[in-house]
């Protein structure tokens, strides 16, 4: 059964993300940096920066409600393009961030499966992206939508926030490459 049929589909809805959606997408990716497992950032960007930075194609919210916008923000996705080079013009890098309470419930893999559908209907070839190895829930469903790991980089970074600042962390690149382009 997938995620969306077990919530059922007047339960929840994937639409594009409005600048309406920011206050809680922004929240959303604040408890997500909160957790330390997702991202090198210290704090989420202002709509101006994630606005200039992804992909206005392909950026999504998870809704629960009766309807389109009926209901609060319960997950967001997006992609941004990892090169200005024409020839990687196929290529991107994405986020996927769900509210706390609304974590477990399929809604990270609901809008993964969106995000494939979205970008390969626009002809993009690859979504990557780096996770840390202790999250092992996003490896979990990354893997399950059909992403590969292609290595482990050591020692990639520095956290400059919470109880691990300062510590080098590896990062888990995965990667998924379609097979209808
Ligand atoms: C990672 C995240 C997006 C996942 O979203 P979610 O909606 O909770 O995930 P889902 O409910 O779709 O899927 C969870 C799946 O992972 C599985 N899972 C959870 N922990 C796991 C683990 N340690 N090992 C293996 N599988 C695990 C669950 O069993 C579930 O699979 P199932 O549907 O087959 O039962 C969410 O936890 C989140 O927002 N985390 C904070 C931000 C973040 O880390 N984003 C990713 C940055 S790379």
């Amino acid at each position: 059964m997938s995620p969306r049929e077990q919530l059922g589909p007047a339960d929840l809805v994937c639409v594009p993300m409005t600048a309406e959606d920011w206050p809680q997408v922004q929240a959303i990716y604040r408890a997500g940096i909160d957790t330390g497992h997702a991202t090198f950032e210290s704090a989420p960007p202002t709509w101006e920066a994630f606005d200039a930075s992804r992909s206005t194609g392909h950026r999504l919210v998870a809704l629960q409600g009766g309807g389109p916008r009926d209901g609060a923000v319960l997950g967001w996705a997006a992609v941004s393009p990892v090169s200005t080079c024409e020839v990687y013009a196929g290529v991107v890098e994405h986020s996927v961030y769900v509210a706390p309470h609304a974590r477990g419930r399929g809604i990270g893999r609901l809008l993964l499966d969106e995000l494939i559908a979205s970008t390969e209907a626009a002809g993009i070839w690859t979504i990557q992206s780096s996770v840390f190895p202790e999250n092992t829930t996003s490896l979990a469903i990354h893997q399950r939508a059909g992403f590969r790991t292609v290595g482990v980089r050591e020692r990639m970074a520095r956290m400059t926030y919470g109880p691990v600042a300062g510590q080098w962390r590896d990062t888990v690149l995965i990667e998924r490459r379609t097979t209808i382009l």
